[in-house]
């Protein structure tokens, strides 16, 4: 089928066909920052709920150009991310619109996911100078927005399935939380993860750690502001140096696949688990075979992958390089290697794949 369709001869219509699609993706592209920055100037915020404005209102309630206001409506109305009404040259936020540009903490909030996007873009010339040697590039050396963005684009998933069913999907877990163990979330990042969990089991103890050490200052700063720190500690550590042992539960949200040596960090969190401790893995949505992954949400994925995951796991000893869409059968691969012995998938949604493993 492949070889036939390599030697077919050009078809001009399918070929106006791709250029009108990479119109709409050139449009996407430059959307990215127009939505990023409509997120940044209050320019989403101040459209929510108000009605119809015109772009001169609108530059009024935001303090921003009138000239940049209009032609950034424009652009917005052109791609469906604003409404507009031709009778008085408004434009408005649909109830859809509203909640999806404005309430960060919905599970359909987007700005955080653009903003991800944007400084992974902003960051790719080193990426590509990268892929010519294959050197890595650490999560570290990325810009702010990526280290935001992916708190922005990730918390309100978490607060949307962690305590409602993905912990309830783990074998004995909650009962234990309730009572009051040891948790450690390994990669946490800004530590969205150990500050939910910490919030709705109070009689338990967190200990969030990340290699990364202005995430963690940043994690700290948010278990301030949660009220939390009684409950919450955060550490600057690899995964594979974790402090402390005998855990009941140990997780990872979406950060497995970023590591240099994944065999390694399991290993060590099959030593840190209790004997009949729990590791809960979080990662990406994923099928095992390339092919299962061809789809919008993969796309996203392995584009993410090409520019943050797979650089941040080559610029670490080993350098697995796993790959953001790594599926079921290479992660199952990688905790057994560690020496745990249970593994199944325990739960999953659009995005991700939640799994258990025991030693
Ligand atoms: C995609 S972010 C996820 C952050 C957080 N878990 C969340 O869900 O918001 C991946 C995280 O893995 C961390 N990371 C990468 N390699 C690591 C390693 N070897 N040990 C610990 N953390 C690591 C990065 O610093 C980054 O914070």
């Amino acid at each position: 089928m492949s070889t036939i369709q390599a030697s077919r001869p050009l078809d001009e219509e399918r070929l106006m066909a791709f250029v009108f699609r990479a119109v709409e993706e050139v449009g996407a592209t430059l959307n990215a920052a127009l939505v990023v920055m409509g997120d940044k100037l209050g320019l989403y915020r101040a459209l929510a709920g108000a009605g119809p404005l015109t772009a001169s209102q609108l530059a009024d309630k935001t303090g921003v150009a009138e000239r940049y206001v209009r032609e950034w409506c424009n652009a917005q109305a052109a791609g469906g991310f604003v409404e507009y009404e031709p009778d008085g040259n408004r434009y408005f936020l649909a109830p859809e619109q509203t909640v999806a540009l404005t309430e960060p903490d919905s599970p359909a909030f987007l700005p955080g996911f653009f903003q991800v996007a944007i400084g992974s873009v902003l960051d790719s010339p080193r990426i590509t100078e990268a892929a010519l040697s294959g050197a890595g590039v650490g999560w570290h050396e990325h810009s702010h927005d990526v280290f935001d963005g992916c708190e922005r684009f990730f918390r309100p998933g978490y607060n949307a399935n962690l305590v409602p069913s993905w912990l309830p999907a783990l074998d004995g877990v909650v009962e234990k939380l309730e009572r009051g163990v040891k948790v450690a979330d390994l990669g946490c990042g800004h530590g969205s993860s150990t500050i939910l969990m910490a919030t709705a089991y109070p009689n338990s103890t967190f200990v969030g750690s990340d290699y990364h050490d202005g995430s963690i200052t940043t994690a700290r700063q948010r278990a301030a502001e949660a009220g939390v720190e009684d409950r919450v500690t955060f550490e600057v550590a690899p995964a594979a140096a974790h402090p402390g042992s005998g855990y009941a539960l140990v997780t990872m949200f979406d950060c497995l696949h970023d590591m240099g040596d994944p065999v390694g960090a399991a290993r060590h969190v099959h030593d840190m688990l209790a004997p009949d401790g729990t590791w809960m893995i979080v990662e990406p949505q994923a099928g095992d075979r390339i092919e299962d992954n061809l789809n919008p949400v993969g796309r996203a994925y392995y584009g993410f992958s090409t520019l943050l995951c797979t650089p941040a796991s080559l610029s670490q000893d080993v350098g697995m390089a796993l790959g953001a869409q790594a599926g079921e059968a290479r992660i199952r691969d990688v905790v057994t290697a560690g020496g745990l012995t249970r593994f199944r998938r325990a739960a999953e949604t659009p995005f991700n794949n939640v799994f258990e493993a025991r030693r």
